[in-house]
């Protein structure tokens, strides 16, 4: 795992922003895309790349990690729409090649395996941009989600709930239920990138980062994987132990080495 600190949000985006380019241009097609705030900047650096300097995403698919429950793509709300407000109607990839979990089949339980199941056959993910929760949550995998848990409905905290009712008028218009990827959907992708930023976010990237694997803090099974990249500004670092180590080993880089 890399842990890369930056000193503001947009250099975080423009972090994520390299990874993802580098993939593309060598060759790589397969993207998964988180919503939320987190991964803004990096899907506004993209968008900037691809106006100014030609990046072609135009080869490319992607997979969202997760939908609310009853919320159609037409929905405001809905990430099936966020996705292509904030970013893929922005560039040239196929509209028909970004999935996302059906969260208003008639049987949501078979909608999540045949997700997962698309997810393996088309895949897999070369690079999947990640969000973390406050509580640690990734996707919208909550505190408790089997560490190898596959795409599935799941019930969001209530925490999560209050979270997320910025996007939406009031609490009560949040769902209550989603359809995630699960962590081991998650972690079969190539690539993680995890970006978080501000101080609310501190306690559970410490959690994540150096804490112990547990599923009371899903993002944990990030120790797990081979490849891992935790980008996140000053703020969000904040509560890390070893963050002047993570620091002094960006410094000195092999400079062919990659993220
Ligand atoms: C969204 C998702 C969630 C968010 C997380 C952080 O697709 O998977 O895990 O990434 O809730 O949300 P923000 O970025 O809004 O703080």
């Amino acid at each position: 795992m890399e842990v890369v600190i930056r000193n503001h949000e947009h250099q975080c985006g423009a972090t994520a922003a390299d990874i993802v380019a580098d993939a593309i241009t060598s060759g790589a097609a397969t993207l998964g895309l988180a919503t939320g705030s987190s991964p803004l900047s990096v899907y506004r650096e993209l968008i900037r790349r691809h106006r100014k300097e030609g990046l072609s995403f135009a080869g490319a698919q992607a997979f969202l990690l997760d939908e609310y429950v009853g919320l159609p793509p037409s929905h405001p709300q809905s990430y099936a729409h966020v996705i292509r407000t904030e970013f893929t109607d922005h560039i040239d990839i196929d509209s028909e090649r970004v999935h996302s979990p059906n969260g208003v089949a008639n049987d949501i339980f078979a909608a999540a395996e045949e997700y997962d199941a698309l997810i393996r056959d088309s895949g897999p993910v070369d690079v999947q941009l990640l969000g973390i929760g406050g509580n640690g949550h990734i996707g919208f995998n909550e505190p408790g989600s089997s560490l190898r848990s596959r795409t599935r409905v799941k019930t969001l905290t209530e925490q999560t709930r209050r979270d997320n009712a910025r996007f939406f008028a009031g609490i009560d218009e949040v769902p209550r239920h989603v359809i995630t990827q699960g962590l081991g959907t998650i972690c079969d992708a190539r690539h993680l990138v995890l970006i978080a930023t501000g101080g609310h976010k501190a306690e559970a990237i410490a959690a994540a980062v150096e804490g112990p694997l547990t599923a009371s803090c899903p993002a944990s099974v990030l120790q797990l994987h081979p490849h891992v990249t935790v980008v996140v500004d000053e703020a969000a670092a904040g509560q890390l132990k070893n963050a002047d180590f993570y620091r002094y080993a960006l410094k000195y880089k092999p400079p062919q080495q990659k993220y």
